[in-house]
């Protein structure tokens, strides 16, 4: 009988979240208040070694406030990759700002040296500001997105951001657990680098609540305010008194039931997706035409997404047609999001030399990496890529 394999699917533990929801269920505690938010809050801070961590409704909604505490506003622009899913360019918007697409490079991240040339020659950078000479309009801040559990080049980024006093949101939503091994950084969790860092637990990432997120730094003041934002800007909670516009992105106590016990099984997680992504590895790498994209140098990476590159001459067929097969197998691939600037929404907006993103584009299927993924699974994986070459 065929066996349907999925990209990426929770892994998750009934008995204990059960429990958790139970006493949710029975206490009452269904809302925005509630024992597990902050023991999820508490766990996810000590895991990534920062102070405090602000539960929030999804990685998007994390991301969104973070830009406003960050001081974006309308008219202002912000530095973002091209590469990458919608939902870490669609804040800057919410915020009535534009974006700047910039390629990527090897890893699949941000091109560190073309962003700094970009800051350098197509900027002008004067009285502390830095200001893009096409639309005479300030950037103020970077959005830098770890892809698929891969590490951007953090030292590069921030010695930019720091020439140019742009502020740094890290969207590390697909790379909790990736930290530096490395350099300057080393020891660092992706998301507590630059001034805000964001995770998601979206139903497909490396842990889950359904949908959730959380939003960290050790920067007090800037979390104080990402959590106030967040519960509706309540400057009096008893009288109901609120001097600015806030939201309801606040975490639920249902979701951080699910998130306390997900966050003690993410080292375990891990540990099977590097297993799974080194038995692909090895077997894929004698097969002509295909590669597995290698995660950086000098990082431990969480091997959130395995992505499979395809030189069509060798390979004898191109990723489209190899999707289709693996969808006739019952087998769940992707290629990679269809490029931001290209995106209907975007095609006004500011791209600076997109060169790598398209060539990635047009070649790379992620394969399936779900951390209860089996040895069976992997191995029907290859063996279909065995059996489909031409
Ligand atoms: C790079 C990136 N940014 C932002 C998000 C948004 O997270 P969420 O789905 O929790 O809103 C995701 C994942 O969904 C993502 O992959």
């Amino acid at each position: 009988m065929k066996k349907n394999i999925a990209l990426s699917i929770p892994n998750l533990e009934v008995e204990p979240i059960l429990n958790n929801l139970k006493e949710c269920l029975e206490s009452g505690w269904v809302s925005t208040g509630g024992r597990f938010i902050s023991e999820f809050e508490e766990k996810v801070a000590k895991y990534v070694n920062v102070n405090e961590a602000v539960g929030i409704q999804s990685g998007t909604a994390g991301l969104h406030t973070s830009l406003r505490v960050l001081g974006v506003e309308y008219g202002d622009e912000v530095i973002a990759p091209t590469l990458t899913f919608i939902a870490a360019v669609n804040p800057i918007k919410y915020q009535g700002a534009e974006p700047i697409f910039i390629d990527c490079d090897d890893s699949l991240c941000m091109d560190p040296i073309k962003l700094e040339k970009f800051c350098s020659e197509e900027c002008e950078f004067k009285n502390s500001k830095l200001i893009n000479k096409k639309t005479g309009k300030q950037i103020k801040v970077i959005v830098a997105v770890h892809i698929f559990g891969n590490l951007l080049d953090m030292e590069k980024i921030m010695d930019t951001a720091k020439k140019y006093n742009l502020k740094v949101l890290e969207d590390a939503t697909e790379a909790l657990g990736s930290y530096y091994t490395e350099g300057r950084y080393a020891g660092k969790y992706a998301g507590t680098i630059g001034d805000l860092g964001v995770y998601s637990f979206n139903a497909n990432k490396i842990i889950t609540t359904g949908g959730g997120g959380m939003v960290i730094s050790n920067n007090k003041e800037l979390l104080d305010k990402v959590r106030f934002l967040s519960v509706q800007a309540k400057t009096d909670p008893l009288y109901f008194i609120h001097d600015e516009i806030g939201y309801n992105y606040r975490m639920l106590n249902l979701q951080a039931a699910l998130g306390t016990d997900q966050i003690d099984r993410l080292e375990s997680f891990i540990e099977t997706k590097i297993k799974n992504y080194n038995k692909y590895k090895k077997e894929i790498e004698k097969i002509e035409g295909l590669e597995l994209l290698p995660f950086n140098n000098g990082i431990r990476a969480n091997h959130w997404f395995y992505s499979l590159k395809i030189d069509k001459e060798k390979y004898g067929i191109g990723r489209d047609e190899l999707l289709q097969k693996f969808v006739e197998a019952g087998i769940q691939t992707r290629p990679i999001w269809g490029l931001i600037h290209e995106q209907k929404c975007y095609l006004s907006n500011q791209a600076y030399d997109i060169e790598k993103a398209k060539y990635y584009y047009d070649r790379v299927l992620n394969i399936p990496c779900s951390s209860n993924l089996t040895d069976e699974d992997v191995e029907i994986v290859i063996q279909k890529l065995k059996e489909f070459k031409k």
